[in-house]
């Protein structure tokens, strides 16, 4: 039978009522790709089992469409009529893809300027208001926290419990895919810590073993790392610039009870492993998402991880073509020849 999504799919393991109207893209079900030519780079001769977990190709082109089903179907079966979130733009795509399907009004705060184009774009075009707050992610969350006390709206950030349920779908997958075991190691970025804390999550329930789980945050918004609020956080990742995470303590707990590990990457760690990732294995992936591979990388450098014989994941949170500007700045720009055979000879001499 075909895919229909990861409510349908793991029913049995998310506490909805049996009367709800499911509100699906068919998300999930994502691809976990073998990636032996960046294992041999960061791991050479050790036979490390690396694997990428590909979220961004959900429907709307990260990780957050497993939250968003999960949260806008409980939205709907409360009676809801509006939805709202701050984002740093994944979650705002995803919230205006699901309000839109389930016609409801949707609200997102985004930092103004810190948001990729693919995400405003996408956000635009579900029909979401999309407010530009002159202030950061954490800003806004404080301001959506708030508006919902005051106004019979719904919260779709991941405070709120069903985001993490339907997010915890992404161990399940995991664990069928590795034939019914969990890997070694489960690498991904940490921002709001929404999902560490669902993967954990995850993994406890599903029963098939525990990995160990390492968590990168970048280096100019690395709160959990440092152990301090980041009053003004900055990173070329916009997804994770975030200086106070919602989910602070549970992601703690997560990185405590699994034996993992969290650190920091700098910008160069990040466009290094994402550049790694297109050109090595064709996974084009946004900056952010390279976190999780370089943060593995970084261990296995500094000898605090060994890959000898070890599985591991890296989770790819979202799609390269949420964030075509910063893929178009790291590049040479394409070179412009005549239209002419003898051009092309031109250039593959010159090329040699
Ligand atoms: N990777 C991407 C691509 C993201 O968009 C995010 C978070 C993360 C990683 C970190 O996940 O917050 O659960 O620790 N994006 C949120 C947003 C904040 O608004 O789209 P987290």
């Amino acid at each position: 039978m075909s895919w229909q999504g990861i409510i349908h799919t793991y029913r049995q393991y998310l506490p909805f009522d049996e009367t709800v109207r499911v509100i699906t893209l068919n998300e999930g079900n994502t691809p976990l790709i073998r990636a032996d030519r960046l294992a041999e780079t960061i791991a050479p001769k050790a036979g490390l089992k690396l694997y990428l977990k590909y979220e961004g190709l959900n429907p709307t082109g990260s990780f957050k469409d497993r939250g968003m089903t999960a949260a806008i179907t409980q939205a709907v079966h409360e009676g809801a009529k509006t939805v709202i979130c701050a984002s740093t733009g994944n979650t705002a795509a995803s919230a205006a893809a699901y309000a839109a399907r389930a016609g409801l009004r949707c609200l997102v705060l985004v930092p103004e300027g810190k948001i990729a184009l693919g995400k405003l774009a996408a956000s635009l075009a579900y029909g979401a208001e999309v407010i530009s707050i002159n202030g950061s992610f954490d800003e806004g969350l404080d301001m959506v926290r708030d508006i919902v006390t005051r106004q019979p709206i719904v919260l779709v950030n991941s405070i709120n419990p069903w985001r993490l349920e339907g997010q915890k779908t992404g161990s399940f997958e995991i664990c069928d895919q590795l034939d019914g075991r969990a890997p070694d190691w489960h690498c991904l970025p940490v921002g709001n810590a929404g999902n560490i804390t669902a993967y954990w999550l995850g993994y406890q329930q599903y029963g098939k073993g525990l990995p160990r789980i390492l968590g990168g945050q970048a280096a100019g918004a690395a709160p959990i790392v440092t152990g301090q609020i980041v009053p003004k956080p900055e990173t070329i990742a916009t997804a994770i610039r975030i200086g106070n995470p919602a989910r602070w303590r549970q992601a703690l707990q997560a990185l405590d009870e699994s034996g993992g590990i969290i650190t920091a990457v700098t910008d160069a760690d990040i466009l290094a492993s994402w550049s790694l990732l297109a050109k090595l294995e064709g996974v084009f992936v946004e900056p952010a998402s390279a976190t999780g591979l370089a943060a593995l990388k970084q261990q296995i450098e500094q000898g605090a991880i060994d890959p000898v014989g070890k599985t591991a994941v890296c989770v790819l949170t979202g799609h390269g073509l949420k964030d075509p500007g910063t893929a178009v700045d790291q590049a040479q720009p394409p070179q412009t020849i005549p239209a002419n055979i003898d051009a092309l000879e031109a250039y593959l001499q010159q090329r040699v």
